[in-house]
């Protein structure tokens, strides 16, 4: 199949978060099973250019409605990561991805509701017929609607798929702001497709996505279920619940070339499950590195470690917690992380300066890919306190349990991948990956790191210090968890892209998604 990617992020050229690497991982994975992917992106002021090859502007220019006038386009094509990708560059009005970065501009909903019917524009004008247009959260949940609205008719007749990675940012704002990208309310478009289920006088842009999505995905089974609570749904789980025919959860996959701690070009120290040794020495290299004490007996303290950005889903106020808890029992943390929130900033600027010679504490908040890499093949336990986690990439768990025979081995990622032993909360993703080593009723294979339920700094410590106490008094018990961890296959193939396809070809050929 001809399947089209449209979304904000694509790792590594740009990524804020797990977004990025699920577009990246998912359509190359894809394209390893014989279908054609291309991928949609803007062209933002702050692409990592390094990551993409042959990259040059196309001839053809195009243009699209909004606001009442055609404005002019330009496309750029490229590689990136084997893909093809397309990266639309609006002439006029040109600052809208000529600026910042990715999000957190005021006018997002308006830079992003552009690009989406740009998007569709290009494609229709560039004679581009995909079976599928596949698209990732609220920035580009105007994209079905649009579709069917207006696109059909002209000849654009592609399925539509949609992924919600995240039911938190939906892209509500008046009805003004949504008829500028030319959605007009008649059938098969009604404003109650859009009116928020909270604020009866906003749209809601992902919930019009959900609706006139042909199917929908979320990135965890638990995430799933959790949505159509009350509790979880953030206002629209009374609309999941009428779409449960459509409605399924996938567990994101992880890209396992770009992942493998035996070959990652942006680790100083090279490992594998069979061989340990260079998880040591890079640990030290990597308190060295950023000025942590590594000599004599500190050698032997546990290093935990976080990367994660710095917002209250991620349970920040337990992750301040986790660093003194660990501190206090004699133990080293580094936490790698970024914020756009001042409050939340703030907090943290505070925590690193009071760190900032510390010998056993280290806070670097900002956004560096090498380094990331680097903490997850050096740290022996990585905490995910998390209030809610649709997947988390991070701390990527068991799509399936797959043990790896030799000749495959070098195949999975993250902290596990990286042989590093997961210290979660249960909730969502996490909740389906990360099995208590004590939990005596799961099957001992799937037990792979420690859990905890209520979201205070007690149940964490409690987690933490049952993690801290295997690692130091049953060296070998943990020894022989980190190969297992390691083993766990986490890729796309494990399970995760034939669960995509399935939902391509039944809605491709059969104009709607199998039953879930
Ligand atoms: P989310 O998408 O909610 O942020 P995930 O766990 O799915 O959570 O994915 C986070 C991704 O972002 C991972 O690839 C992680 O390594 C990366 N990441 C988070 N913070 C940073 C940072 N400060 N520097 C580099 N990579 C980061
Ligand atoms: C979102 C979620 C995260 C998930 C990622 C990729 O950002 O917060 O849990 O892993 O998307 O799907």
């Amino acid at each position: 199949y001809h399947i089209v990617h449209l979304a904000s992020e694509m790792a590594p050229v740009a990524k804020v978060g797990g977004l990025g690497d699920v577009v990246t991982g998912l359509g190359r994975a894809l394209q390893k099973k014989h279908h054609r992917v291309e991928i949609i992106i803007p062209k933002y002021k702050t692409l990592d250019m390094s990551g993409i090859k042959n990259f040059k502007k196309l001839n053809k220019h195009f243009y699209s409605y909004f606001e009442g006038a055609e404005h002019e386009n330009m496309v750029w094509t490229g590689v990136v990561e084997g893909l093809r990708v397309f990266f639309i560059d609006p002439l006029h009005p040109a600052e809208f991805f000529n600026r910042g970065g990715i999000y957190c501009e005021p006018d997002d909903f308006k830079r992003f509701t552009y690009f989406s019917r740009a998007s569709l524009e290009f494609l229709l004008q560039f004679g581009k017929r995909p079976h599928l247009i596949h698209c990732h959260d609220w920035p580009v949940a105007v994209v079905a609607p649009l579709c069917k609205s207006i696109y059909s008719s002209a000849g654009l007749t592609s399925k539509l798929a949609f992924t919600c990675h995240n039911f938190e940012p939906q892209g509500k704002e008046s009805m003004e702001a949504l008829t500028s990208c030319g959605l007009q309310f008649q059938a098969p478009l009604h404003t109650d497709h859009f009116q928020d289920n909270i604020s009866a006088d906003r749209i809601n842009v992902l919930k019009g996505g959900l609706v006139h999505s042909d199917f929908v995905t979320t990135v965890s089974p638990t995430y799933a279920k959790e949505v159509l609570t009350p509790e979880g749904g953030e206002g629209l789980h009374t609309t999941l619940r009428a779409m449960t025919k459509k409605f399924y959860g996938v567990v994101n996959g992880i890209d396992d070339t770009v992942w493998n701690p035996a070959t990652d070009p942006h680790l100083e120290e090279h490992f594998s499950m069979d061989d340990l040794k260079g998880k040591e020495v890079l640990k030290n290299k990597l308190r060295l590195r950023l000025g942590l004490a590594n000599l004599g007996i500190d050698a032997k303290r546990p290093l935990v470690c976080c990367v994660s950005r710095l917002v209250p889903q991620k349970g920040v106020h337990l992750l301040r917690s986790a660093i003194f808890h660990t501190l206090n029992r004699g133990g080293q943390f580094i936490l790698q992380g970024t914020s756009q929130d001042p409050v939340i900033k703030k907090d943290f600027d505070e925590l690193a300066q009071q760190f900032e010679n510390h010998p056993h504490v280290r806070l670097v908040l900002r956004y560096e890919e090498t380094l990331t890499h680097n903490i997850y093949g050096a740290a022996d336990i990585f905490v995910i306190p998390s209030i809610f986690e649709p997947c988390g990439l991070t701390q990527k768990g068991v799509p399936s349990l797959r043990y790896l025979s030799n000749e495959i081995a070098g195949t999975q990622m993250y902290s596990m991948r990286y042989g590093t032993i997961p210290v979660v909360r249960k909730t969502g993703g996490l909740a389906d990956s990360v099995f208590d080593v004590d939990q005596k009723h799961a099957v001992v294979e799937k037990r792979n790191g420690f859990t905890f339920s209520e979201p205070t700094e007690e149940a964490l410590a409690s987690a933490l210090d049952r993690a801290l106490l295997y690692y130091k008094e049953h060296p070998d018990w943990w020894k022989a968890l980190v190969s297992k961890v390691m083993r766990i296959d986490m890729s796309w193939d494990a399970a995760p892209i034939d669960q995509y396809i399935k939902l391509y070809e039944h809605t491709v050929q059969e104009g709607h998604p199998p039953a879930s």
